[in-house]
């Protein structure tokens, strides 16, 4: 293990004698060369919890131990992190070459090995036509990799990247998330990523901590909390569309879908909870489909999204979407019959969200 936040919290003055509480008690624990990712919606609590690990924030509580030591009193420069910060923070009256290679010779790296290593950053992250000038002249996404290369080209115990790629186009990013991928694993680092966009945690991440509201939700592998997640928050956060959630209730024979008039739909395979009990059935969009099934939905509309169908439909009074990967010859204003393999369903508590049950086939 290299990194270890046990209860970690922290809670900043806000106005009129108020406080905000943007991470409390995280406990989280990585091996070193892993790669996790902290997503979770904007003011969740991930630059607070990457500022605390770096020094830059102290800890209101909790404790932080990297590589075997505990660092949370110790000040920046003392704890072997290197981070990207997302504000960039490159220093204006030097060169973008000066700002990735700033402190690499003191830190150990003889003069050719560091002017080697600014360039091989800088190629990695295609901004060597750029290494002679200086951030005013930039635009974000180049003041951005700059910051990214400077933290990257240093070498520490742990690497932290707050929204390393947000700034970029689609394009860029995705092909520089294989290159920076591929670099921190050739070097063996260890490494944070801060991101809201889910399909870079999956892309990157050895394992993903998912937050909300300053509190962690589920950590594990991307394949595990797509399959299993913990609960109703991490199962609708992960996964575009949306998984549908339909509130339900527990009856002899099945789950009765509230406010749709359908038999109690029986869950082969699934362990339901005693009869009475308010629950939640949550299926992924590409699990649900059309043309058989024990479901009459109304078809609301029907979009090709040039490589896979959504059809939006009512089923009662709720609302569900379907996805197909070839195009779905159904109209609006259409009742179809839809359905799903009780292996794909997952249930979760009404109240608390919490998840109950799941299908036996993944996600
Ligand atoms: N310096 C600060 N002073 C007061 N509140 C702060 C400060 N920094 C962050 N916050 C608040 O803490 C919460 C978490 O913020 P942050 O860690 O930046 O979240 P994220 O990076 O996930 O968007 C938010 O409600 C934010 O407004
Ligand atoms: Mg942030």
């Amino acid at each position: 293990m290299t990194l270890a936040l046990t209860s970690l919290s922290k809670t900043y003055p806000g106005r009129h004698g108020s406080s905000v509480q943007a991470v409390r008690s995280l406990d989280l624990r990585m091996d070193k060369g892993e790669i996790v990712a902290l997503l979770g919606s904007s003011g969740c609590g991930k630059t607070s919890t990457l500022r605390m690990i770096a020094g830059f924030e102290s800890v209101t509580d909790g404790g932080i131990t990297l590589a075997g030591r505990r660092i949370e009193t110790l000040t920046p420069d003392r704890r072997r992190v290197a981070m990207a910060f997302e504000g960039y923070a490159l220093y204006p009256p030097l060169t973008i070459e000066e700002n990735i290679g700033f402190g690499l010779t003191a830190r150990g790296l003889d003069r050719n090995e560091a002017a080697k290593r600014v360039r091989e950053m800088a190629d990695m992250l295609e901004i060597g036509p750029i290494l002679k000038g200086r951030p005013a002249g930039l635009s974000g996404g180049q003041q951005q990799r700059a910051s990214l290369a400077r933290a990257l080209a240093r070498d520490a115990d742990l690497h932290l990247l707050d929204e390393p790629m947000g700034q970029l186009e689609p394009q860029l990013r995705a092909i520089l998330r294989g290159r920076v991928k591929a670099a921190l694993k050739a070097r063996g680092l260890t490494a944070v990523l801060v991101t809201h966009d889910q399909t870079e945690a999956n892309a990157m991440a050895d394992r993903i901590a998912v937050m909300e509201a300053g509190v962690l939700q589920q950590y594990g592998a991307p394949s595990e909390l797509r399959d299993r997640p913990a609960n109703l928050l991490v199962a609708t956060f992960l996964g575009e569309p949306p998984m549908n959630a339909l509130p339900a209730t527990v009856e002899p024979h099945g789950l009765h879908i509230d406010d749709v008039a359908e038999d109690a739909l029986a869950l082969p395979g699934v362990a339901l909870p005693a009869v009475g009990s308010k629950v939640v059935l949550g299926i992924r969009p590409h699990r649900l489909h059309l043309g058989a099934g024990v479901w009459r939905g109304q078809v609301i509309s029907n979009q090709w999204l040039g490589d896979q169908a959504h059809v939006v439909l009512a089923l009662g009074s709720r609302i569900v979407v379907a996805v197909a990967h070839q195009r779905v010859p159904v109209r609006v204003g259409e009742t179809v019959p839809l359905g799903f393999g009780a292996e794909h369903a997952h249930l979760f508590d009404a109240a608390s969200g919490r998840a109950l049950a799941h299908g036996t086939a993944s996600a």
